[in-house]
């Protein structure tokens, strides 16, 4: 649910073959569907209007490579002036997840400085509007890693939170890794996410469920999946243009 797979668009795949190779990878991980997820923040501002037809050309092309795996729109919505953003979020130009208004991801910058005084009020105004903000990987955030409490409060208005596969695994350092797993046990609305890039920064998900496996057990494992279950069911037979995506070929219910 949290995936940049598109090619050409934001600092993901470079090319369509990039972006099938890591079709590929995923498939072999055991993924069925993705939420493409590029960037919208100050200076790559990819609108829902931008999105949809490029997840449909990517759609098309994994058909017609034998692919079996859905990719549905999305994008990773970072805010530093909250008025702009409930601006723009009013208008109808952001991409949520599946398309569909009730779960978006959201991304604060990483610099302290960027990061709105007023988050917990936007939190509560987003979920106002019936929509489930899910805070993309805080664990790689320093300011919340460093004063867990300021997390609460968006958690406490009723944020999830993603946490990345490559934190958990150690790719991103010592201190997201520590935070990666206490988020784990900190929160419950919790959902796993790769935030796949490219062939290098492309972990796949079975590793981080073997990992909560491994640490947490199985009922935390299922209870984060579950999450996941909650978020693809509102993209579940939907597509852009209304009707079913012409490869969703499989029965069993979607990972991300
Ligand atoms: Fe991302």
């Amino acid at each position: 649910m949290h995936c940049h797979i598109l090619p050409q668009v934001d600092d993901g795949p470079t090319s369509l073959d990039e972006s099938l190779a890591m079709a590929r990878f995923c498939v072999a991980d055991g993924i069925t569907h993705i939420i493409a997820t590029p960037h919208c923040h100050r200076y790559i501002h990819l609108l829902r209007e931008t999105i949809i037809p490029h997840v449909d050309r990517l759609n098309k092309e994994l058909f017609t490579a034998h692919i079996p795996l859905t990719v549905f729109p999305g994008s990773e919505i970072q805010v530093t002036n909250v008025e702009e953003y409930e601006k723009e979020f009013s208008l109808g130009l952001y991409c949520h997840l599946g398309d569909a208004p009730a779960f978006t991801l959201l991304e604060f910058n990483w610099d302290r400085k960027l990061f709105p005084d007023d988050a917990a009020l936007l939190v509560r105004w987003i979920r106002d509007q019936g929509t489930i903000p899910v805070l993309a990987h805080p664990e790689r955030h320093f300011y919340f890693t460093q004063n867990f409490p300021l997390l609460d409060t968006l958690v406490n208005e009723g944020a999830w939170v993603q946490v990345t596969v490559d934190s958990l695994l150690g790719h991103h350092g010592p201190d997201p890794k520590t935070a990666g797993a206490h988020l784990l046990e900190r929160y419950g609305d919790v959902v796993l996410a790769t935030d796949a890039h490219n062939m290098i920064r492309c972990s796949g998900l079975s590793l981080g469920y073997q990992w909560i496996k491994e640490h947490l057990g199985q009922q935390r494992s299922d209870d984060i999946y579950a999450h996941s279950e909650k978020i693809f069911s509102v993209c579940e037979g939907k597509s852009s243009s209304g009707n079913a995506l012409p490869n969703s070929h499989t029965d069993s219910f979607p990972t991300m």
